[in-house]
């Protein structure tokens, strides 16, 4: 086959994935006009069916890889067919687990447009307008966040690297230059970190990816409210020192996974200028209800912080996946980041374009700030805020229906996440209400037609509302209690008769 191109005359290649415009064009506007009848669909769909493993891996056989390829008309209608059929859809009006928002329509466009242009954000030359779109992306979410001008920062994966990059940022800023040649143990200092219980799992996968180790954070007490307690931070803080160790970093977060607490943050802010200390926000949730007036005062505040982890993907409603890290002083990354090998011919010296391999843990980096971009302008800061807006309105709907029902107790709210449980008539020990609200997650997720998650608070087991939805409407939340009440109903009357 090689000898086709080796000799004779030159002859056109037949490249098994070359599709000529007409073909590229017909299929492309049936894949949209399907997707978009997908979109219509969503509201009269349940947001999953009962999907098991086996049954989902028969969908596919144990074919092994077809030797010859298929067509491209036919692969792509059967493969929406199937994962329409067969997927949990965080889009759907229903979906409130989690804090995985519903993709805007916009943001899909946006990908297609940036799988065709292809450029490569690792370097300037690469990829010139796209890399000032994502300048311009990270500029406009900090002006939504009402983050200092100045700042930068770069557009990552989702909320875990964007926290990372605030840490390592931490880490080469607070130990000094040689920490990246020498390393963490001849480095010699036994670094901690600060961050209150309910802070997400990322912490643990830093410190121990980036070398502290898990011993080294110092999980803080929340108070009543779930927010960090800010005794028992200092207290910690002047311990540590006391006993040999070098706080490194306190994380406050912005909206916590659980129920969406609101850290201190212009205390932790003020206590980490006094004592020298980074001051990162992991913000991948809550940091862009600070673009709406009417929120924790505290979210207002993210401008004392040195870094600041934001999600895209969750309350800006992209596509997955999007994150973003912000730095106040977008120095701080060069200095965590750089290396400019020789075969990298990307410009030299301090007016070089941005080169974003040189900010960040990729090297080849896809466009993934387009669909964000083209997002914030279809929708314009108002309309980003107004969306916001609305989900902790309907929200607070939701939670005052629930608090309404004889049949519940409301627990928590706080910005778009409202805990609840079902408390059966006659039922108090708490064992029997945790395994029964235990359950009735595992059945209401089953049925789809309302699809929660939990929260642990004080030990007991609740369901967990999270909004982060732009399709979900008043009457979507008016109808949940009597969903959840049904269900609850249902699992009685069989417990009752099978006793
Ligand atoms: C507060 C918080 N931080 C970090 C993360 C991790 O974000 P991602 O899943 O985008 O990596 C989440 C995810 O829900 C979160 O809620």
């Amino acid at each position: 086959m090689g000898k086709v191109h080796t000799e004779g005359d030159p002859q056109p290649r037949d490249a098994a994935l070359a599709t000529d415009s007409d073909e590229f064009r017909a299929a492309g506007h049936a894949l949209v006009d399907q997707l978009a009848d997908f979109l219509t669909s969503l509201p009269e769909r349940p947001v999953t069916r009962d999907l098991d493993q086996p049954a989902v891996r028969d969908l596919l056989g144990t074919r092994p890889l077809p030797e010859h390829g298929e067509d491209l008309a036919a692969v792509l209608p059967t493969t929406v067919e199937l994962l329409a059929d067969n997927s949990l859809f965080n889009s759907h009006p229903k979906f409130m687990a989690y804090i995985t928002s519903s993709a805007a329509p916009v943001g899909a466009l946006g990908d297609l447009i940036a799988a065709v242009m292809n450029p490569n954000l690792g370097g300037w030359t690469l990829s010139a307008v796209a890399s000032e779109i994502e300048t311009q992306t990270v500029q406009w979410i900090a002006e939504l966040l009402r983050y200092p001008s100045g700042s930068g920062g770069l557009l990552v994966s989702g909320g875990n690297v964007a926290n990372f990059i605030g840490f390592l940022a931490a880490r080469r800023a607070k130990t000094g230059a040689d920490i990246r040649e020498k390393g963490l143990i001849q480095n010699g200092q036994r670094l901690t970190v600060y961050c209150s219980s309910g802070t997400h799992t990322w912490i643990q996968k830093a410190a121990d990816l980036f070398g502290l180790g898990t011993e080294a954070v110092r999980w803080i007490p929340a108070d009543a409210d779930h927010r960090m307690d800010m005794a028992q931070l200092e207290a910690t803080i002047q311990a540590d020192r006391e006993a040999g160790f070098t706080p490194l970093l306190v994380v406050g977060t912005a909206g916590t996974v659980g129920v969406g607490a609101v850290d201190p943050l212009r205390e932790i802010g003020a206590l980490c200028q006094r004592e020298d200390i980074w001051f990162h926000v992991d913000g991948a949730y809550g940091a862009l209800a600070a673009a709406v007036d009417d929120v924790p005062a505290d979210l207002h505040a993210l401008a004392l912080a040195d870094s600041v982890a934001v999600d895209p993907h969750k309350w800006l409603y992209t596509p997955l996946e999007a994150g973003c890290a912000l730095l106040k002083d977008p120095r701080h990354l060069v200095d965590a980041f750089s290396f400019t090998p020789e075969y990298y011919f990307f410009g030299e010296g301090e007016d070089r374009p941005i080169n974003y391999y040189e900010l960040g843990l990729q090297n080849s980096r896809g466009f993934r700030a387009l669909k964000v971009w083209l997002g914030l302008r279809v929708a314009g800061r108002a309309g980003a805020a107004k969306m916001i807006e609305d989900d902790i309105a309907l929200t607070e709907r939701l939670h005052g229906r629930i608090d309404e029902h004889p049949d519940f107790e409301a627990r928590t709210l706080s910005l778009s996440i409202s805990t609840f449980r079902y408390m059966p008539a006659g039922m108090e020990a708490q064992e029997d209400l945790n395994r029964f609200n235990q359950a009735l997650l595992e059945r209401l997720q089953e049925e789809g037609k309302f699809y929660p998650s939990n929260a642990i608070v004080d030990g007991d087991f609740l369901l967990r509302a999270c909004v982060v939805n732009f399709r979900t409407e008043a009457k979507d939340v008016d109808e949940i209690p009597e969903i959840v009440a049904a269900t609850a109903r249902a699992m009685l009357e069989t417990s009752a008769v099978s006793e």
